[in-house]
Order: C-alpha cells, then sequence, then structure tokens
C-alpha cells in the first residue's frame, strides 16, 4: 500500500442504515455474501489500509446493539452507531462519532462490497491535496433524459458523463462543514453533490467497472461471482 502522504490521518464514515426497500425489506449490510456479512466485505479494503485511524458504521437504531457485537469485534478501530432517516443523516451520525484530528474523511456505502485498494487510495491522494474526490467510471451506454412522459429532450454527451460511486474522499474540515449546512443537506443526492453544493472542487477518480452496489435481490450473484474473481487473482 503506497504510503501517500505520509502521515494523512483518515477516518472513514460507513452508512449502513438503510431500508433495503429494493431488496424485499432486508437489512442488506448484514446478508451472507460468499460466508460472510455483506459490511464485511465493503470494509475490508479501508481496514487494510494503515493510515486510516478510525471507522465509524451507522446502522438502524434498533440494530445498534446486535451490530455492535460483531461489527467492532472485526477490527478495534470500527465503532457501530445510530444511523438516520436519510442517507446524508446516516452520514452525519457516522462522521460524527470519528475523532476531531482527521485530514480525510472517506464515505463509502455498506452495499458496496467490491471497491478496490486503489479507489481507496485515490480518494486518500485526492483529499489530502484539498480537493473531494469521487470514485467511478466513465459511462459505456448512451444516455437520455427524458421528461415526466418519457419523452427524450437531450442526449448528452457521454463523453462527459462518469458513473458515481462510493468510496468518496474529502477534506475532513471540508465535509464536516458541507453536512452542517442544512441547505446543502435538503438538496444532495450524495456526499459529493454536498460539498459542490457549498462550492468546493470535487474531481472523479477512477474506481471500477464492477464496483456495484447491492441494490436488487438479482444483484446477489452477480457480486457473489465478482467476489470470488477477486480471490482468484488477476
Ligand atoms: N443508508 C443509510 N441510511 C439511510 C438510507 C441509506 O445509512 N437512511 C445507506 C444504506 O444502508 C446503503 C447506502 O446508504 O449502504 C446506499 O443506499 P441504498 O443502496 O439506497 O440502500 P437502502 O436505502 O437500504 O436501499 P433502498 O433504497 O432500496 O431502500
Ligand atoms: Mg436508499
Amino acid at each position: 500500500m503506497p504510503e501517500f502522504p505520509p502521515g494523512v490521518r483518515v477516518g472513514v464514515a460507513v452508512p449502513a442504515a438503510g431500508h433495503g426497500r429494493r431488496m424485499g425489506g432486508a437489512r442488506k449490510p448484514f446478508l451472507e455474501l460468499a460466508g460472510e456479512p455483506l459490511l464485511a466485505h465493503a470494509l475490508r479494503p479501508f481496514l487494510a489500509d494503515d493510515r486510516v485511524v478510525a471507522v465509524a458504521v451507522a446502522v438502524s437504531a434498533d440494530d445498534v446493539s446486535s451490530a455492535r457485537s460483531w461489527v467492532e469485534a472485526l477490527d478495534p478501530r470500527i465503532a457501530v452507531v445510530a444511523g438516520g432517516a436519510t442517507r446524508s443523516d446516516s452520514v452525519a451520525a457516522a462522521v460524527g462519532r470519528l475523532p476531531e484530528d482527521l485530514q480525510v474523511i472517506l464515505v463509502h456505502d455498506a452495499a458496496r462490497p467490491l471497491a478496490t485498494a486503489g479507489a481507496v487510495d485515490r480518494c486518500v491522494a485526492a483529499a489530502a491535496a484539498g480537493q473531494g474526490a469521487v470514485a467511478g467510471w466513465p459511462a459505456t451506454d448512451t444516455l437520455k433524459e427524458v421528461d415526466g412522459d418519457g419523452r427524450i429532450v437531450r442526449t448528452p454527451d457521454r463523453s462527459k458523463v462518469w458513473h458515481a460511486q462510493t468510496p468518496q474522499g474529502f477534506p475532513a474540515d471540508v465535509l464536516r462543514s458541507a453536512l452542517a449546512d442544512p441547505e446543502a443537506r435538503a438538496l444532495a443526492t450524495d456526499d459529493a453533490a454536498l460539498v459542490e453544493a457549498v462550492g468546493l472542487p470535487v474531481v472523479m477518480v477512477e474506481g471500477a467497472p464492477d464496483n456495484l452496489k447491492v441494490t436488487r435481490p438479482e444483484d446477489l450473484p452477480v457480486a457473489e461471482i465478482l467476489l470470488a474473481r477477486r480471490r482468484a487473482g488477476p
């Protein structure tokens, strides 16, 4: 693992408090995937990084005590907290549990079990240099913007369009102040949008095309195959 920049202290906020509605109401972070809870896979590349000094996982208030017993046992840097009604609320709760003396905060969805060390590293490098960073991948399908009736109103230039994933990385003070802005919080659909709304530069960095977010039941076997392929090596 490259140690750039030296001595940077990184915290990780993991929103895991969703209702999994598109998964039929399952708590996605606790679903078993390749013999382990999905959340354990999601945390792996962060726990493998020595620059990460603290990880806060926000779960539903009802799940805090049951999750604490096994999630905090995974690694001494992990703390479990109660999340909130929206993803931003859960991110804010997790960020609130991280220590004050961090240079960089990464945010990563508990529902993404396939993040890579490379994506983590690129987010840390950009955030340590003072920018927001979003791991993602350039769009491969042609995209269409439509009106309420499904009529195409615009075909955006595909070469300028990326899919936004997580991890996302930010200078710690920037993310904390963006989360404290109620107007930005109400409008944002992801953490980068929060930071964009307060006017700070955010760049896309290379994630991985297979860094899928487990969203629907059919995503589970796909994620298992991708995990097995990763384990088998290149
Ligand atoms: N999340 C959260 N708190 C919320 C809503 C979402 O921590 N109030 C988390 C989810 O647990 C997930 C991530 O945000 O790790 C991305 O959300 P998504 O994939 O949409 O998961 P859910 O909200 O659980 O699923 P759905 O939208 O189908 O209900
Ligand atoms: Mg959701």
